[in-house]
């Protein structure tokens, strides 16, 4: 049973913090006791390095942190030498792309994505730009941020070598047909990039099922610790992909002429001393999220969500920017108030909301605004609190926002 006051309970955050309403889950998420023992228990019970002690602490150590390994690879469906552990999702996906773009990929060939991308998923193409020459196109995207499978299958030709987007988009949540543009850039044998920053902590997530040949997410939007992420790979792949940082514990030998033997996947690409701990609480979180069930979390969302459109549909004081998708972030503007005013306004009523550009920096050109305001739930969240919330947007005006400097 999902039981949402239980839940509640988990949350050293929400029992120290009652008086905080968080709608800034697409930006971090608080961590259930769990979690935070996992980690306390790894720095009170049995500090120590990973892959390089023989003594009982070492042990307990390298198997905690490859029982993690084992947890990820249950929780997105794939082996666990597919799994490598980042720093974040944008450490992951900058492996990825520096990887193809050293191991794959050519002048002139193309990298297909949307303007809906965060930075994390467009940046390091862009490099490949500069330094390669290869050629960035966008698929369009409709009103609400969606990508249509007719428009990927217009775009895609024989020079396309990599689709790179997220499954569900930061800004307007729109839910990209992943697995139908997988089959199709399949056809011309290019490889499918997804992000998986905003869907994974939210649905149940197959790599196989999607057919995606990479996927990066991050700890911290899952209830897991900072400064870790995960770098998902077909395993052949992984394999032929040359790491980005080269130093200890990614090298099986090398001699003083310079000749460098790389281990296999995943530990190639984990050079130096790992955030054990971090990758121990992201065990736990994953554990965590599998035992309150991934479609439970999905559908508990979607209702809240529902909810929060309703009403925030009907304050007349509000743009709204996303009625149309049905998951992810409500997106919205006070009329007439700057983002940021209306967010500090909700902030001085203890509502915690993001407000700007949200990292994706493009999606002004589609939705005619760069500045929004993105209240971002998760399955801890009420319809108590989004009642809250809406008292106080009710409020947003010039006046009132400008009111909290004086
Ligand atoms: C869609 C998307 N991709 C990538 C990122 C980058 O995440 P991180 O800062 O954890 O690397 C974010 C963060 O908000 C995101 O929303």
């Amino acid at each position: 049973m999902f039981d949402v006051n239980e839940i509640r309970k988990d949350f050293p955050m929400i029992q120290n913090r009652p008086d905080l309403i968080y709608f800034d889950n697409g930006a971090t998420t608080y961590k259930p006791q769990p979690v935070i023992d996992a980690v306390l228990g790894f720095y009170n019970g049995y500090t120590s390095n990973v892959e390089r002690g023989d003594y009982e602490t070492a042990v307990k150590a390298d198997k905690a942190y490859a029982d993690t390994r084992k947890i990820i690879a249950r929780f997105i469906n794939c082996d666990p030498k597919e799994v490598v552990f980042t720093a974040n999702i944008t450490a992951s996906l900058n492996q990825i792309a520096w990887g193809l773009g050293r191991s794959f990929l050519h002048e002139g060939d193309i990298v297909l994505t949307t303007e809906a991308e965060h930075a994390s998923n467009l940046l390091p193409w862009f490099r490949l730009e500069k330094d390669l020459g290869i050629k960035i196109e966008y698929i369009p995207v409709d009103h609400q941020g969606v990508c249509h499978i007719e428009d990927v299958r217009k775009a895609l030709n024989e020079k396309v070598k990599v689709v790179a987007m997220a499954h569900v988009t930061n800004v307007l949540g729109s839910v990209q047909p992943i697995r139908e543009i997988a089959e199709a850039a399949h056809e011309y044998g290019a490889y499918v990039v997804m992000d998986g920053a905003q869907s994974v902590p939210h649905r149940r997530t197959d790599v196989r099922e999607l057919g995606v040949d990479f996927m990066g997410f991050s700890s911290h939007k899952m209830c897991g610790p900072d400064g870790v992420g995960v770098l998902y790979g077909r395993y052949e792949l992984l394999q032929k992909m040359e790491p980005v940082f080269l130093g200890g514990g990614m090298n099986a030998r090398f001699s003083s002429d310079f000749n460098i033997i790389l281990k296999d996947a995943p530990e190639k690409f984990e050079a130096g001393t790992p955030n054990i701990e971090g990758v121990i609480g992201l065990g736990a979180a994953a554990e965590y999220l599998m035992s309150l069930g991934m479609d439970n979390i999905q559908q508990y969302e979607k209702e809240l969500r529902a909810y929060f459109a309703a009403k925030i549909s009907q304050l007349d004081n509000i743009e709204f920017y996303n009625p149309d998708n049905l998951s992810g972030p409500i997106t919205f503007n006070g009329k007439g108030v700057f983002a940021q005013d209306a967010a500090g306004y909700l902030g001085s009523k203890n509502i915690c909301v993001r407000s700007g550009n949200h990292c994706a920096k493009i999606l002004h050109e589609v939705i005619g605004t760069d500045q929004t305001i993105r209240a971002s739930l998760y399955f801890y969240n009420t319809k108590e609190e989004v009642d809250r919330f809406i008292e106080a947007a009710a409020q947003i005006s010039l006046e009132n926002a400008v009111s909290i400097f004086f």
